[in-house]
């Protein structure tokens, strides 16, 4: 198969033969043996090699949360996620509310909605489906995932491809194709690399190797398995792959939230089950439009319209799509109420999502009030 100019099926470079991808395979591997990194999921290439398999619910929740975050955010969620729900079934059993309560601050909460469904249908059958395409089949599993899950739990020979992945094989193979559109090719290549000798650790070397050597910038190429064999190294232009399209850039949206606070605490509401943060805790707030509110529009959206609102320091959130900017406005009162509210000492672990957190402690600190 042909791919850009690499022909990645011999191996052959512009005439050079380069090692073959089992030589490849085992040098990444002995790479592993002395360099994987310690993970609470993993489990170590010695133990691995004795016969000890990681579990697949472990596998599993650890893939689920890494997708978009980075493995210093998750760590600690893994823990605490675990000591709450056990195992499958516990988390199967557990109210969506209570498991997205221990999602916060993860982000992507479409994500925790899944892993709950996700739970439930694995539960219901009973096992773990063991194969890439049975996998895809479940919510919030696609191909890098299925992959993963499916190599590292059950030795199943395919490579995840992510842009780790996509890094360390367009500098191997000086790939010049442009990503996004040059996935397929990309797949392709990894696929060259599938095998059933030890498919789950192979897996997580190539991850480390592009998390901890082959970085996106000043990749440390003295330390890689690889890198005798590595055209771009030989080259010496690493750091200019992969070839990327030029960034969209993100759009602003402008919105204010309304951080109101009584005896009782802050005046809290349930987001709408679908969409965006969809079943999580929010406080009052305007829409989110492309332009930004002056006072009195923002003011229109107040959840009390008689209350003594102040404006706090705004805040901002990235979200995947856009950048939001929200006026932050506080109020305080002594009259009581019967609307929902969480209690100041509670924030911290209501389950808020990290731009409401935001909001809200922006407002505490205009009014100076602690968590
Ligand atoms: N990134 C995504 N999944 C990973 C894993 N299992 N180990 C290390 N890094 C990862």
């Amino acid at each position: 198969m042909r791919v850009g100019r690499v022909i990645v099926s011999s191996f052959a470079y512009r005439g050079t033969m380069m090692a073959s991808t089992d030589n490849l395979r085992l040098a990444l591997l002995a790479w592993y043996d002395k360099h994987a990194r310690v993970l609470p999921w993993r489990v170590q290439p010695a133990l691995r090699a004795l016969g000890m398999a990681p579990e697949p619910y472990r596998v599993w929740l650890s893939e689920i949360m890494l997708q978009q975050t980075t493995i210093t955010t998750v760590k600690p969620y893994f823990e605490t996620f675990l000591l709450a729900f056990p195992t499958i079934a516990d988390l199967a059993q557990a109210p969506l509310e209570h498991v997205l309560t221990y999602w916060a601050g993860l982000g992507y909460y479409a994500r925790g909605r899944n892993l709950h469904a996700c739970a439930i249908a694995i539960d219901g059958v009973g096992a773990f489906p063991t194969h890439p395409e049975a996998l895809m089949a479940l919510s919030g599993i696609g191909p890098y995932t299925a992959a993963a899950i499916a190599s590292i739990a059950f030795d199943y020979p395919v490579v995840p491809v992510d842009g780790n992945v996509e890094r360390v094989l367009s500098r191997l193979l000086h790939i010049d194709a442009v990503l996004p559109a040059a996935k397929p090719i990309f797949r392709a290549a990894a696929s060259q690399f599938a095998d059933s000798h030890r498919p789950g650790d192979f897996s997580q070397a190539l991850m480390d190797l592009g998390s901890v050597v082959c970085t996106p910038r000043k990749p440390r190429c003295q330390e890689c398995p690889w890198a005798s064999s590595c055209l771009a190294y030989q080259a010496q232009d690493a750091e200019t792959y992969p070839r990327k399209a030029a960034k969209k850039i993100r759009p602003n949206r402008y919105g204010a939230a309304f951080v109101h606070i009584n005896d009782d605490g802050v005046l809290a509401a349930r987001r709408k089950d679908s969409g965006l943060l969809g079943g999580m805790l929010e406080v009052p707030g305007s829409e989110w439009t492309d332009q930004p509110k002056s006072e009195s529009e923002a003011l229109a959206f107040a959840p009390i319209q008689d209350a003594p609102w102040q404006l706090a320091s705004p805040i901002e959130h990235i979200f995947t799509h856009f950048h939001l900017h929200l006026d932050v406005y506080v109020a305080h009162s002594q009259r009581p109420d019967n609307a929902h509210r969480v209690a100041i000492s509670a924030l911290k672990d209501a389950g808020f999502p990290s731009v409401m957190m935001k909001a809200i402690k922006s407002a505490l600190m205009a009014s100076d009030l602690k968590m």
